[in-house]
């Protein structure tokens, strides 16, 4: 059975008549604008914030085609990429109805998008390493199953899912794959993006919040057929991405190649970290590692990590989580930043 989306889509959707804004009705840039009742005189912070922002983001899509080898209609810009986790689940599960499908231990988001949405999960857990199963993810699948959840390089492990096992799930998944790439300018693993052609099924979701240092501007990319992403921009509120995100944002897309070099200075830092972090004796194992961060189970996790935070180290006790028992996640940090963490590891008594 191939994939059909107007299947997948939840019908009223398909039958929704989109919010017009007046940046949608007129987008031309001049002109004396008095059709969105905005205030004429200026802001009342310092820059010009006084008009709405493009609701379809034109000038940053255009130039991150570029960057991304996309075309600008497979993008979608969303508040963070948990905006366009949201507005999935919004767009495919009928809730009390369907179900999506996820792969413990992994970003936590998905489920609490799913609950808020009424939602039902089902988790297939990951191998011992962190890998996918995707025979039993497939045997999960039930007519009522939306979207299955990828996440690589995983949160919390950090290592890189093997490419084989997620071309499994697509090839046999009628239902929408999504593959959360926030940590993929780390990784040494190509983007899921070059298949988009291939797979109608797959969405790819990346981040401005990690390697591109824009986190607090909030915005996340999701790359997809222009099908799937004419539904994002039909149900997304209409000026979701603030004119001020959207300067920094095509600021940061002028100076990408910066990002090589965050990309080494993370790498060398990781290396430093888990070459000291080895040395202490209550630390059993860490985990390879694709990402910004490093997955390192110890003897005692709760107890290391309150002992950190009384040193004003913060780091991410993720000891309840499924298969990470014991295990705590440490965010590479700069030379400063970890020398301090392991001054203070140094300091712990077990
Ligand atoms: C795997 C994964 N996906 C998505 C996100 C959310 O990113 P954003 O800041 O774009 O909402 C995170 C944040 O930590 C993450 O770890």
């Amino acid at each position: 059975m191939a994939f059909n989306l107007e299947k997948l889509l939840r019908p009223h959707i398909a039958n929704i008549k989109p919010y017009s804004s007046a940046r949608d009705e007129y987008s031309g840039k001049a002109g004396i604008f008095l059709d969105a009742n905005e205030n004429p005189f200026g802001s009342m912070a310092s820059g010009s914030f006084n008009r709405y922002p493009d609701p379809y983001q034109l000038d940053i899509k255009q130039k991150l085609a570029e960057v991304k080898n996309v075309f600008a209609n497979q993008i979608f810009l969303g508040n963070g990429s948990d905006e366009a986790i949201d507005l999935l689940m919004r767009a495919f599960c009928i809730p009390g109805q369907d179900n999506i499908i996820l792969l413990p231990p992994t970003y936590g988001m998905y489920e609490v998008s799913a609950g808020i949405n009424d939602i039902e999960i089902q988790k297939v857990n990951l191998t011992e390493d962190y890998q996918l199963r995707p025979d039993a993810i497939l045997e999960a699948v039930n007519e009522s199953t939306k979207i299955i959840f990828i996440c690589s390089p995983n949160n919390p492990s950090g290592n890189k899912v093997n490419r084989k096992d997620i071309y499994q799930v697509l090839d046999n998944f009628n239902g929408l794959v999504v593959v959360d790439e926030a940590y993929i300018d780390f990784s040494d693993e190509p983007s899921f993006t070059t298949e988009l052609e291939k797979y109608p099924n797959l969405l790819v979701m990346q981040t401005f919040s990690k390697a591109w240092g824009l986190a607090s501007l909030r915005i996340g990319m999701a790359f997809a057929s222009e099908k799937i992403i004419k539904i994002l921009n039909l149900i997304k509120p209409p000026y979701n991405i603030s004119g001020l995100t959207q300067e920094k944002v095509l600021e940061a897309l002028g100076n990408a190649d910066a990002i090589h070099q965050v990309v080494k200075d993370t790498f060398v830092e990781r290396q430093f970290l888990e070459a000291e972090v080895s040395k202490f004796p209550f630390v059993k194992k860490i985990f390879p590692s694709n990402a910004n961060f490093i997955l390192i189970k110890v003897d005692g996790a709760r107890a290391i990590y309150e002992f950190l935070i009384e040193q004003t180290i913060i780091i991410r006790d993720r000891s309840k989580v499924v298969l990470c028992e014991d295990c705590l996640r440490v965010s590479v940090g700069t030379r400063e930043e970890n020398e301090a963490f392991l001054k203070a590891l140094n300091l712990f008594k077990p």
